[in-house]
């Protein structure tokens, strides 16, 4: 085992006889003992090898105690050490010097070995004491430090989770968000498509009769002329009839009846016309045997959508009418989804007179037609020297406009500007799922506040081409 070394005790003094009595009394103490004879010996070998305390001789040749002391509690590495004066009785002034020098004690000449020896002990205690508690404090602090990064590290875990958990909630809310959309898009376009058949099932249930009735006012016509006819012929061959018949003559007003009734059936033609032209394009606009991709002509479509919007189209009290300007190209037939397509133009067509209605006249809406050709994005690749061609359709019309900020979110399912109950914000989504995801196509809106809006829908002269 180690035996722990000894404290050393330096002794600073020039005169030997002092060096010697406190050698005697220190050794007998059971110290190791250092001597040095000036201040500027007792520096060079404090540093070299640093002794456990300093019994430091007040006057001395070369630097006094007094300077001996301040440099070495200048310097860091010998600050700590402590340093006890030798002083004569009556010196007062030095006793107070030495202690503001930064000195732990005084002892005074001529020398009580006693005294010398408890001072010394007692420092060298004190200074163990002080060095345990230093470290003591290190260990403490480093463990504060330690500890300190340790909850600062957990703390930015636990930010860094928290920040997790909001970023996934907020994920899976636009998720939820979007699959609820996704799912009232379906459900309305399923509503839309049944409508659809329902329409065309009751289109095609009122046409026979109506057929009936349109054919067969051309007989009831010619009878009725045969009747006329006849009840001519018989005043002619009987010139006086008997009083009972001059009597029904009278009181029904042959002449009368007689140009009533052509009032009566014209009307009545005109009307069963137009019955079957609202069947017609009833029957049209859903074109339920066209649930299939086919070459149409996308004119009629059109057509047929502006005259099921005829009620909202014309004049209504003091309101004008709502112009419509047709300006049709020559479209070749175009292969697609018939019913969906006029789906796309009833909602367009609706959104326009929304936006006219309540504008200052001249309300007017256009459609134009084209045929362009233009550059090919597709997939697939293209018979050499084929060029592909769009048809392109121009809704517009010379309402409010839309706002860019507006602009950005109109194909997003639900949005709205419509006062609550009259617009649910499907109509564009609708319409842009028909164009661009059934049809390959495209579908622009062209706006700014105050200049109006037009909607360009294009779409491949064949099917896939654009894609
Ligand atoms: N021609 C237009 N002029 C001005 N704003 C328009 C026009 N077309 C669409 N908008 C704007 O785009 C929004 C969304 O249109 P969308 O057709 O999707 O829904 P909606 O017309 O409000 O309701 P819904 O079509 O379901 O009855 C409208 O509320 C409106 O603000
Ligand atoms: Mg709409």
């Amino acid at each position: 085992m180690n035996t722990p070394e000894k404290d050393v005790i330096l002794i600073v003094d020039d005169s030997p006889n002092n060096l010697g009595v406190l050698y005697d009394t220190l050794h007998h103490g059971g110290f190791e003992i250092a001597v040095a004879m000036d201040g500027l010996t007792a520096i060079e070998q404090i540093e070299y090898e640093p002794p456990a305390l300093i019994l430091l001789d007040i006057k001395m040749p070369g630097i006094d105690g007094f300077e001996t002391c301040r440099r070495l509690k200048e310097n860091p590495a010998t600050r700590d050490i402590p340093v006890i004066f030798m002083t004569a009785l009556a010196d007062t002034v030095d006793k107070v010097k030495g202690l503001n020098l930064g000195a732990v004690d005084y002892i005074i000449k001529p020398f009580q070995q006693e005294e010398v020896l408890a001072r010394v002990r007692v420092h060298l205690k004190l200074r163990t004491l002080t060095k345990a508690l230093e470290e003591q404090n290190g260990r403490l602090l480093q463990e504060i430090e330690q500890r300190t990064a340790a909850e600062a590290a957990l703390q930015k875990l636990t930010q860094e989770l928290e920040q997790q958990v909001e970023e996934r909630t907020a994920k899976l809310a636009e998720a939820l968000n979007n699959w609820q959309k996704a799912q009232a898009t379906l459900v309305q376009s399923e509503k839309m498509s049944s409508l659809g058949q329902m329409i065309a099932g009751v289109a095609h249930e009122i046409n026979n009769p109506v057929g009936f009735i349109v054919g067969n006012i051309a007989l009831a016509r010619q009878y009725f002329h045969d009747l006329l006819n006849l009840i001519a012929l018989y005043q002619q061959t009987y010139p006086t009839p008997t009083p009972t018949i001059q009597q029904l003559r009278a009181e029904i007003d042959l002449e009368f009846l007689a140009k009533d009734w052509q009032k009566l059936i014209n009307s009545i033609q005109v009307g069963a016309e137009r019955i079957q032209q609202i069947v017609g394009s009833l029957r049209n606009f859903s074109r339920l045997d066209e649930s299939e991709l086919k070459p149409v002509d996308i004119h009629e479509g059109i057509d047929s959508t502006l005259f099921l919007l005829q009620h909202r189209l014309r004049a209504i009290g003091d309101r004008p009418e709502i112009e419509v300007i047709k300006n049709y190209a020559q479209l070749p037939k175009i292969t697609c989804y018939a019913s969906q397509l006029n789906q796309v133009f009833m909602h367009l067509l609706n959104n326009a007179i929304d936006a006219v209605e309540n504008q200052p006249i001249p309300r007017v809406i256009n459609i134009c037609t084209t045929v362009e050709t233009g550059e090919w994005r597709g997939k697939e690749e293209l018979p050499q020297f084929s060029i592909p061609q769009f048809a392109l359709v121009r809704i517009g019309d010379n309402g409010q406009g839309i706002s860019e900020e507006v602009r950005s979110q109109i194909f997003d399912p639900f949005f709205t500007t419509k006062p609550v109950g009259s617009g649910m914000g499907l109509g564009l989504s609708l319409s842009y799922q028909i164009v661009v995801e059934k049809h390959g196509g495209e579908l622009q809106c062209i706006s700014a506040l105050g200049k109006g809006t037009e909607f360009v829908i294009k779409l491949p002269l064949i099917p896939g081409q654009m894609l």
